[in-house]
């Protein structure tokens, strides 16, 4: 039985046995931090925490490693509930015409975007997709990235999103990150469709969706319900033929444009809604009273330069909000956890404490987790992160692009650790 005990905490970030589901409006602000603590884990879990005077001190040494985390935070470990992590290729290309002028829409209208990934994606195998991919959501756990939910989406063929989903299957099963699939077959029209949209969502519902169903290869089904790109009435059809094999949505909307979708989502129980660059008074009561969470994705944009969600807006409201990365090699090419909460500070007027609570706990509830993880309480998974010595839980969106993690747990196993580099 393996144990390991962290001890002089300087301050354990989201622990009590009362945390809600999620946190809205003013409890965003509030992080449960427990100061000067112990964290203790047995095998996968979470046995015990609190202050370091109500320790018991340790009866059994055996197989137990103790960690001293004197000047050290301890917090539960990301989790990233929106990312496009499966991919065949980068766009730098793409970057270098938006910095000359062209628009990410102008750019996709010319066959790039999501199309240019798809492209890329039909030419390359199974087993080198998983590779890479495994390896990239392996670099971002280094950055306290525990969980993650992954979209297919560059495949829009019968064996293009079978084979994204596959490879999301496979990482699954050799990955301790906590991993949940999302069906995005409707990321875009491809080619072939482009004169037969009707064709194309024929083929989602008589094709996909069974073959997805009858493997068990996905948890969530998403629609990029936007101008150019999926309609209210497409996405709605999508969703109801997704609910006939236990699919809950989690969807694109309102990044370029408001349509409706936020309603539409809200209606057919979407667990989230995801963008929401654009965001008005109607879409703000549509999410009042619902179960979906309202989730923004500030790398994207920063990277596109298009605005950035309208938090105290939605906090305001008294809802809830999650930070995902959008991690994908158009709009957000960065899975960095930490740098979100850098650029939601810095541009949404978020408190470091909000964006901690919308990138942990938020996030697990926005990608179906919160049973296991997103806090640290009793019972759920260990998968915990510890910073360097920092003097505040600020630094971390403080410091942008530092990797403030030293250490990363998961399912109660070392699984990074930069501690001799740092202190060397
Ligand atoms: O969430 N907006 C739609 N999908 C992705 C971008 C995908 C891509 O450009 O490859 C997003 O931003
Ligand atoms: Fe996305």
């Amino acid at each position: 039985m393996a144990k390991i005990l962290i001890k002089n905490i300087k301050g354990l970030f989201q622990a009590g046995e009362n945390i809600p589901k999620y946190k809205k409006g003013e409890q965003m602000d509030n992080g449960d931090i427990i100061e000067n603590a112990f964290l203790a884990i047995e095998d996968d879990q979470i046995i015990a925490y609190g202050k370091m005077e109500d320790w018991g001190g340790i009866n059994d040494w055996r197989d137990l490693e103790v960690v001293d985390a004197e000047g050290k935070f301890v917090l539960p470990t990301f989790c990233d509930s929106h990312t496009h992590a499966v991919f065949a290729a980068t766009r730098e290309e793409e970057f270098e015409d938006r910095i000359k002028g062209l628009s990410y829409e102008e750019i996709a209208l010319k066959g790039g975007g999501i199309l240019n990934s798809a492209g890329r994606l039909q030419e390359m195998d199974e087993d080198t997709l998983f590779k890479e991919a495994l390896e990239r959501i392996h670099g971002l756990a280094e950055y306290g990235t525990g969980a993650i939910e992954i979209k297919s989406g560059y495949g829009l063929s019968v064996e293009g999103e079978l084979k994204m989903l596959r490879v999301i299957k496979r990482l699954k099963a050799a990955s301790p990150m906590a991993i949940k699939a999302t069906f995005l077959g409707a990321h875009a029209f491809p080619n072939e469709y482009k004169e037969n949209h009707n064709g194309y969502m024929d083929l989602m519902i008589n094709e996909m969706l069974p073959k997805i169903a009858e493997e068990g290869l996905a948890d969530y089904i998403d629609c990029f319900c936007e101008r150019n790109y999926f309609t209210v009435e497409q996405m709605t059809r999508l969703l109801k033929e997704g609910a006939k094999y236990n699919l809950i949505p989690k969807v694109h909307v309102n990044q370029f444009s408001i349509m409706g979708g936020i309603k539409a989502a809200v209606d057919h129980g979407a667990l989230s809604v995801d963008h929401l660059e654009e965001l008005n008074e109607a879409d703000i009561k549509s999410l009042k009273g619902s179960h979906t969470m309202p989730t923004f994705l500030p790398g994207c944009s920063f990277f596109l330069s298009i605005p950035y969600g309208k938090a105290r807006q939605v906090l305001c409201a008294d809802l809830p909000l999650a930070l995902a990365s959008d991690f994908n090699p158009g709009s957000s090419p960065s899975g960095n956890m930490q740098l979100l909460t850098s650029i939601a500070c810095a541009k949404m007027n978020m408190t470091p404490i909000e964006t901690l609570n919308a990138t942990t706990l938020n996030t697990a509830y926005a990608m179906g987790i919160s049973e296991t993880h997103g806090s640290i309480t009793v019972g759920k998974k260990a998968n915990i992160m510890i910073t360097h010595q920092i003097s505040s839980l600020a630094r971390i969106p403080y410091s942008f692009g530092e990797n403030n993690i030293e250490t990363v747990i998961l399912n109660g196993k070392v699984f990074h650790s930069n501690l001799k580099e740092h202190e060397n």
